[in-house]
């Protein structure tokens, strides 16, 4: 292996500029490789986009949030969308990635991405032969094949700063506050956040909730002279027999995911339930901004040096993973569509409930 190529594809993740660095430091000072970066995930693969990174390009990025390189959540190679005569198709323009891929010389890509994007890495190694090793990469915590991904840490210090700042508000006006952090199908962030904060009450996809204990729970706080409430709920959420409120992705379409469906949906109901004056803040994508905790720092730059460390093993189709206290690797294959949820009856659900937490079950 002589060159390497590098892309970060799905949602950004504060994180992502340190696995970057430590791709290009490690390849560069360690192995004398050369790397190239691919712009905006596989759209720059696709369309060729490419520019050579040296450690000058990377220097100073470490503490950056976002990433250099751009991302995007589309442009899957294999089902990539086209305008052709007027109408939107999707086609496979898989080979033009293996051209781009012999046209810059590189030996291997480091895909750096969440369950999506290692997907479609998974399917280049498979079906391409292309010799791909992955970075598991989302603020959501929710890939099984690894303790933590790195970008939780610091959506999880933002969401409990959030739930810090709201107390204050909250205990001033006696009201109840109403947090929505993003994990579409995981609780990690709401769970984690709604420990570290003190909440009262944490709706997580995984435990669906019945509005009335959560309204039963915020009255018995008031029955005890604890005028104000504090809830933290999972974008995913959802009632029991209910439905998630919010708009999921369709495959291979633009939809954007809106956020607040479910805040304003149980924000309405408490206020209505118990006749306390009720807000909602939508954290949203300040969760996935700035700069990266020490942790997330510290993980990402183990993952980037990981990954090329890989590289230089052969071992291809492989993701570099966490398994406490080691750095080491999982096949592609057993890594995605496996996703890590909130086990239900787990050591922190039941710690929360212990100390009061009410997860409207
Ligand atoms: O998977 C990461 C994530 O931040 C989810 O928590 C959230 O549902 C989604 O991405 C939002 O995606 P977008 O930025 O495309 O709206």
């Amino acid at each position: 292996v002589r060159r390497i190529g590098v892309l970060t594809g799905g949602g950004d993740c504060p994180g992502l500029n340190a696995v970057i660095r430590a791709v290009v430091k490690t390849a560069i000072r360690e192995y004398r490789l050369s790397v190239v970066g691919f712009e905006n995930g596989f759209g720059g693969l696709i369309q060729n986009r490419a520019r050579e990174l040296t450690e000058a390009d990377v220097a100073g990025i470490l503490p950056r949030g976002g990433t250099i390189l751009g991302t995007t959540n589309r442009d899957n190679p294999f089902s990539y969308p086209m305008i052709i005569n007027g109408q939107k198709v999707f086609r496979d323009v898989s080979d033009r990635v293996v051209e781009n891929i012999n046209i810059h010389g590189i030996d291997a890509l480091i895909i750096i991405g969440g369950d999506g994007s290692l997907t479609i890495g998974k399917e280049l190694f498979e079906k391409k032969g292309l010799q791909v090793v992955g970075v598991p990469k989302t603020i959501d915590n929710d890939l099984s094949a690894t303790d933590q991904t790195f970008g939780f840490d610091t959506a999880l210090n933002t969401a409990t700063e959030a739930i810090d700042k709201l107390h204050t508000t909250a205990e001033s006006h006696h009201r109840v506050m109403i947090l929505e952090v993003m994990g579409r199908y995981a609780g990690w962030i709401a769970l984690e956040s709604g420990i570290a904060g003190g909440a009262d009450v944490i709706l997580i996809p995984e435990i669906p909730y019945r509005i009335e204990k959560v309204i039963e729970k915020i009255i018995e706080r008031r029955n005890l002279g604890k005028k104000f409430s504090l809830v933290v709920v999972a974008e995913g959420a959802k009632p029991l027999g209910g439905e998630m409120v919010i708009q999921r992705r369709v495959e291979d379409s633009f939809e954007p995911i809106r956020l607040g469906g479910i805040g304003n949906a149980v924000a309405s109901q408490i206020e209505e339930g118990t006749g306390m004056e009720t807000r909602v803040t939508v954290l949203g994508h300040l969760q996935r901004g700035g700069i990266p905790t020490a942790f997330d720092r510290i993980l990402a730059t183990r993952y980037g040096t990981g990954a090329v460390n890989l590289v230089m093993a052969g071992k291809f189709g492989e993701m570099v993973c966490l398994r406490t206290p080691h750095i080491m690797s999982v096949p592609l294959a057993e890594a995605v569509g496996e996703l890590r949820l909130v086990p239900v009856d787990g050591d922190i659900v039941r710690t929360a409930k212990q100390v009061g937490i009410s997860f409207g079950d």
